[in-house]
């Protein structure tokens, strides 16, 4: 497996990552901690290394980096892990602390996290979503106490704008923090807005690696969904229909007849297609079966030509 590139972080991540969104939910091969243990030992043993999940992801507050915890024990030295605080609009178990993105809150919500991942370092903490409530300097300069203290070796943001990610980064110059790992933001072949509005673009500029989340649109560039076919045990049939209905179709099947002439599955084309570029640091792809993490893994070898990233970004554009 590549091994790419974080920003400046001290340490290098997975080509393929692995998003942990799925442990603990209800309905998902992955909701027990037996489903967990199999994924997350799956990607270890294929070559995943960079594991990303949340305090908030799971059937409940801080489920899954305690079911991520628990299928660590003996093997967490070989992994490199990404956790997240701060998403603004839920209620949480630290909300007393103050704003989320508040000196007072982060520190609450690493000491959770590290807990809940029974580990002495988190290696990517990441501030979900901007706050409106906190100067970046004050979130920045708590994150750079953290790194001092060892507590985290690494931070990174996520879902903020571009102009956001410039501020953040003046930020961090001004209290004289480290720079910005990673900017976590949505990027797949149906989901281009990144490209459009510049916040890819200043993720580069700033040095930050670039972490597309919902890479597969959910499971629909996998390769098993068609016109007419959903299988009945994917998130998208359970839950999200409509990311199947309403795509469009002349396009996904002119890019899978592209992929049959270039002789690679979709899920290969679709991984090289973000591989290609060098500011993304690890495609996140998140895996309910160990099965799908282990075809991932192998299906990250292919990289396509400049012309035929031109004829893919031309079937969707930005
Ligand atoms: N920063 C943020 O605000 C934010 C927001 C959303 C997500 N994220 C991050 O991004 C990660 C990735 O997103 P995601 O997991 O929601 O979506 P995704 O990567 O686009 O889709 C993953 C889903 O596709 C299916 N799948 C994956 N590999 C497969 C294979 N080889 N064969 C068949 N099916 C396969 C699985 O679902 P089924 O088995 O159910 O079909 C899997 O759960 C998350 O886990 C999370 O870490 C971050």
């Amino acid at each position: 497996m590549e091994q790419r590139t974080l920003g400046p972080a001290p340490f290098t991540v997975s080509a393929v990552g692995l998003g942990c969104n799925n442990f603990g939910r209800a309905g998902t091969a992955s909701e027990s901690q037996a489903g967990t243990d199999a994924v997350i030992h799956a990607a270890l043993d294929a070559g995943v290394t960079f594991f990303d999940t949340a305090d908030l992801y799971g059937g409940e507050w801080g489920l899954s980096e305690t079911l991520m915890g628990h299928a660590l024990r003996g093997r967490r030295d070989e992994a490199v892990l990404a956790t997240k605080f701060g998403f603004i609009d839920v209620a949480t178990p630290l909300d007393d602390r103050g704003a989320k993105g508040s000196r007072a809150y982060l520190r609450a919500a690493c000491e959770a996290s590290l807990e809940r991942l029974q580990t002495d370092r988190i290696d990517l903490f990441q501030q979900h979503q901007p706050d409106p409530a906190t100067p970046i300097e004050e979130t920045i300069g708590a994150l750079a106490e953290l790194i001092d203290e060892g507590k985290i070796r690494s931070y990174g943001v996520s879902q903020f704008t571009a102009e956001q990610l410039t501020a953040a980064d003046a930020g961090a110059t001004s209290v004289g923090a480290p720079g910005i790992a990673s900017s976590q933001d949505e990027l797949s072949l149906v989901a281009r807005a990144v490209d459009a509005d510049g916040r890819f673009a200043a993720a580069e500029r700033i040095g930050a690696g670039f972490l597309p989340f919902f890479p597969l649109a959910n499971g629909l560039f996998t390769g098993k969904f068609s016109r007419t076919e959903m299988p009945a045990d994917s998130r998208i049939a359970r839950q999200r229909p409509h990311i199947a209905q309403d795509a469009d179709w002349d396009a996904m099947e002119a890019y899978q007849r592209l992929c049959d002439d270039w002789g690679v599955s979709m899920l290969e084309a679709t991984l090289g297609w973000f591989l290609a570029r060098r500011g993304v640091s690890s495609v996140i792809a998140g895996a309910t079966r160990p099965e799908q993490v282990a075809q991932n893994a192998a299906s990250a070898a292919w990289r396509p030509e400049p012309d035929q990233v031109t004829l893919i970004e031309a079937l969707f554009p930005a």
